[in-house]
């Protein structure tokens, strides 16, 4: 038989490279997605799938329409991705990512607990978890000392898909995912950001790049071979807990080199340090030891770091040839505004 799956933030990175990974593999695919005044689906519309996915509105806030989502996709299989994810974000809005990214899970768990606990659920949790507890590469049975309202959030939840797997025996896993990166990636998070303003500035788009704390390193990997390992965490035959991660970490200054290497064009020219882009804290390090999800999963990450800022970096390039071309297409970057328009407290000059 078909099996279902309900994806919450299919209009996001990963749901997108998910729902086209269960699409692939004969899935009927539901998506749940915030109404908004102007229409988000272009990921969607980017992979070719959008007219293959059933959509459902729903929003986290609102337990009901959880509910609704639940009984109407029937899933054998729920892909919890919908959070407020932007840890800059958190510190701007912490009550609504503690209601959006921490109870979010709950009311999910709840729904699936009264409605048919036979459902597989997947959460996705974090290595924002580790926060600054470690300078070496941390494993599931590393301890957490979350740093932002996000993370703290993001405990919170991890926690709770713990819980409901012991108290009520639901098959729930949490995926301890550390960064991972590709041309869909939202344009507020470091690595789009310097991919985006780098094509912008081989074409003579935009004259710099402003930027935080270059010296913040993470452990980042490419999105969709981490959606495969979502999948596989709900086919084993327990529920578990595991790292997905690459084991190597980069800082951000290193990131925009490479990057500014692949156009030939020298960082140091073009990158000015912005002390609005700075956190209140900030995450220093971060790596993942993915050995668990190894043995026990069979995955293993294969595009690497330089690949990786290639990948992006071509594929931004690419896009503003087209729009330099005329060319219109489903994409983020021509509406974005320049950051330092933002005034939040953090960015307020
Ligand atoms: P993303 O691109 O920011 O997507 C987030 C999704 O959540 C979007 O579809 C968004 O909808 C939806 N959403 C936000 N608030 C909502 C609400 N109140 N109700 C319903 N939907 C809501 O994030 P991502 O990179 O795909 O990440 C997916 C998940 O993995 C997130 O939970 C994130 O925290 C977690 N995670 C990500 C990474 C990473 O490196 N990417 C690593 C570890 C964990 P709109 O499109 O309407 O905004
Ligand atoms: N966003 C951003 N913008 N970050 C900057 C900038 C800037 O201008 N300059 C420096 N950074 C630094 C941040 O301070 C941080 O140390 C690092 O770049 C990465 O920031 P993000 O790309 O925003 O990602 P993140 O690591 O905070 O969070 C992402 O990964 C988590 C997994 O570890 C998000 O996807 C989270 O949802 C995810 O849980």
């Amino acid at each position: 038989m078909t099996k279902r799956a309900l994806i919450t933030g299919i209009t996001g990175q990963d749901g997108a490279y998910l729902a086209k990974f269960l699409l692939d593999k004969g899935y009927e695919v539901y998506g749940t997605y915030r109404r908004v005044s102007t229409p988000n689906f272009w990921r969607l519309q980017a992979l070719g799938i959008f007219e293959k996915i059933n959509l459902i509105p729903a929003d986290l806030v609102d337990a009901a329409s959880i509910i609704e989502a639940i009984k109407i996709a029937e899933p054998d299989e729920v892909y919890h991705l919908a959070a407020q994810s932007f840890v800059g974000a958190s510190f701007e809005q912490p009550i609504g990512t503690g209601d959006i990214t921490g109870l979010g899970v709950t009311r999910i768990l709840e729904a699936i607990r009264q409605i048919n606990p036979e459902i597989k659920f997947y959460n996705a949790a974090t290595s924002e978890l580790y926060g600054n507890g470690s300078n070496k590469p941390v494993n599931e049975e590393s301890p957490f000392k979350p740093a932002s309202p996000y993370a703290a959030a993001k405990l919170y939840g991890y926690w709770m898909t713990r819980i409901y797997r012991e108290a009520y025996g639901i098959f729930a896993c949490n995926g301890i995912l550390f960064n991972h990166e590709s041309p869909l990636r939202g344009l507020e998070f470091v690595t789009r950001k310097i991919s985006n303003a780098v094509a912008k500035i081989a074409l003579g788009i935009e004259k710099e790049l402003r930027l935080g704390n270059l010296d913040a390193k993470r452990d980042w990997g490419y999105a969709p071979e981490y959606v495969e390992a979502m999948w596989l965490m709900l086919q084993q035959k327990e529920p578990d807990d595991y790292v997905i991660a690459t084991n190597e970490s980069h800082s951000v200054r290193e990131f925009v080199e490479k990057a500014f290497d692949i156009v030939d064009l020298d960082w140091q020219e073009y990158v000015k340090i912005d002390k609005r882009f700075f956190r209140p804290i900030d995450v220093n390090f971060l790596q993942g030891d993915y050995s668990k999800a190894k043995k026990k999963l069979g995955w293993e990450p294969k595009v690497r770091f330089n690949k990786l800022v290639e990948i992006m970096v071509k594929a931004d390039l690419e896009r503003w040839e087209r729009w330099l071309n005329g060319e219109r297409f489903p994409w983020d970057a021509p509406n974005y505004p320049n950051e330092t328009r933002i005034l939040t407290r953090g960015l307020r000059v």
